[in-house]
């Protein structure tokens, strides 16, 4: 159900459309003043608004500024009264979606909604293909670490040696394990994905090798799994330290023999598929303890790569910073914002338990919630200190 957010000061006008458009099936939000039409705007995701041009507190122009500000994606439809034709078209001329007169017109109110739905349906697609067609985000940081971490992956990546990434939450090993792709051999091929992490243990072996119908009472049809999937690319094993004693023996002569068998089968299919995992697991302590098999840890550790916390390569801020203002600002089709030489001294001065993903939503945090220029205050203001 799509939600519009109606910002009007007359109790009137807001009954009558919310009426009529709840009656269309939308799901209507209030507010009867441009601050509490923000408040609202910010806090959940509209597929539209409607606003009126004339209100206390903030006006109908004001309102459509801050929130483009915050999220440009978000059609904006103007109500203008018989006084304010004019400001409606600046509104229009300002990013607003269009505008309708009051007393609004049944058919037209209706269609210009659909419209801007529509367009927030393309945004969406569009982002989606962005995404899709993208390639490998750049690996930034000119710390030695890092350059470190690159000469590594151009020299491994063409070799079909399996390689084990560690490092903690947040630091790029993701990322790590798709250069190794990109740059491999077996990039024409797919990087397949399995987050061990997510898949309920009884489930990981048709994960991983597929099944056959019938093997067991949810199978309902056959499944390719993953290790066949990634045939001629990448499989990546993320969170390798979650799966379970027994996933990690079948996984333990998927890699010996090259070959593995669905479940409820009886067949032995070869695959050719280049493993890379990772982990922000201590796997020797899990070894000590008896949770991840020594023999598996070898065979998956031919070349180890550890990813640095960022709180150890705090000189790669500035350069990681400039790179999400620029990507954050894009994505909200604003212009770049700028950043004051002590904010990003606040920066780095932070604790970033959550290290380069923690620091991009810090970035996001502050395109949105300040002016043009990023400055010192803003990064106390809303960075907040670790207890
Ligand atoms: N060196 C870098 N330059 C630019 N962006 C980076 C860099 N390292 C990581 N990122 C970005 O930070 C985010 C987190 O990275 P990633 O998902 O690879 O981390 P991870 O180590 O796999 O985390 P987790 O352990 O939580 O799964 C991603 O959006 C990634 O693109
Ligand atoms: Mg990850």
């Amino acid at each position: 159900m799509s939600n519009i957010l109606i910002i009007d000061d007359e109790k009137s006008i807001r009954k009558t459309l919310s009426e009529i458009l709840s009656y269309e099936g939308y799901k209507i939000d209030e507010a009867g003043d441009g601050e509490e039409g923000l408040k609202r705007f910010r806090e959940k995701t509209y597929e539209v608004v409607l606003c009126d041009i004339k209100m206390p507190k903030l006006d109908g122009i004001e309102f459509l500024e801050r929130a483009k500000e915050s999220n440009p994606d978000v059609p904006i439809i103007m109500i203008s009264g018989h006084g304010n034709i004019d400001t409606a078209v600046e509104a229009v001329k300002k990013g607003a979606y269009d505008y309708i007169s009051k007393p609004p017109d049944l058919n037209r109110l209706l269609i210009t909604i659909r419209n801007a739905m529509d367009k927030t349906n393309l945004v969406a697609d569009v982002k989606v293909l962005k995404r899709k067609v993208g390639k490998v985000d750049e690996m930034i940081g000119d710390s030695s670490p890092i350059k470190k971490i690159k000469d590594t992956i151009d020299k491994v990546a063409p070799t079909d040696a399996r390689i084990l990434i560690t490092g903690e939450n947040g630091v790029g090993k993701e990322l790590v394990a798709r250069w190794v792709h990109e740059k491999s051999n077996r990039a024409a091929g797919p990087l397949i994905e399995v987050n061990c992490a997510a898949i309920p243990s009884e489930l990981i072996e048709s994960e991983l090798f597929g099944h056959e119908k019938g093997s067991f009472t949810s199978a309902l049809k056959q499944r390719i799994g993953k290790f066949e999937q990634a045939n001629a690319g990448t499989l990546f094993l993320d969170e390798i330290g979650d799966m379970s004693l027994n996933a990690q023996a079948k996984v333990l002569r998927a890699l010996q023999e090259g070959k593995i068998t669905r479940v409820g089968g009886d067949k032995d299919i070869n695959v050719d598929v280049r493993v890379v995992a990772a982990t922000n697991k201590d796997l020797l302590k899990e070894v000590d303890e008896k949770t991840f098999r020594l023999d598996l840890y070898h065979r998956l550790s031919v070349i180890l790569i550890h990813v640095p916390s960022l709180n150890d390569r705090k000189d790669d801020i500035p350069l990681l910073v400039d790179k999400f203002l620029t990507d954050v600002c894009l994505d909200y089709g604003i212009a770049k914002k700028g950043i004051d030489p002590q904010a990003i001294d606040g920066l780095k001065e932070h604790d970033w338990t959550g290290n380069i993903r923690e620091l991009r939503n810090v970035v996001e945090r502050l395109v949105i919630l300040s002016g043009k220029n990023i400055t010192v205050e803003d990064v106390s203001a809303y960075v907040l200190p670790k207890k």
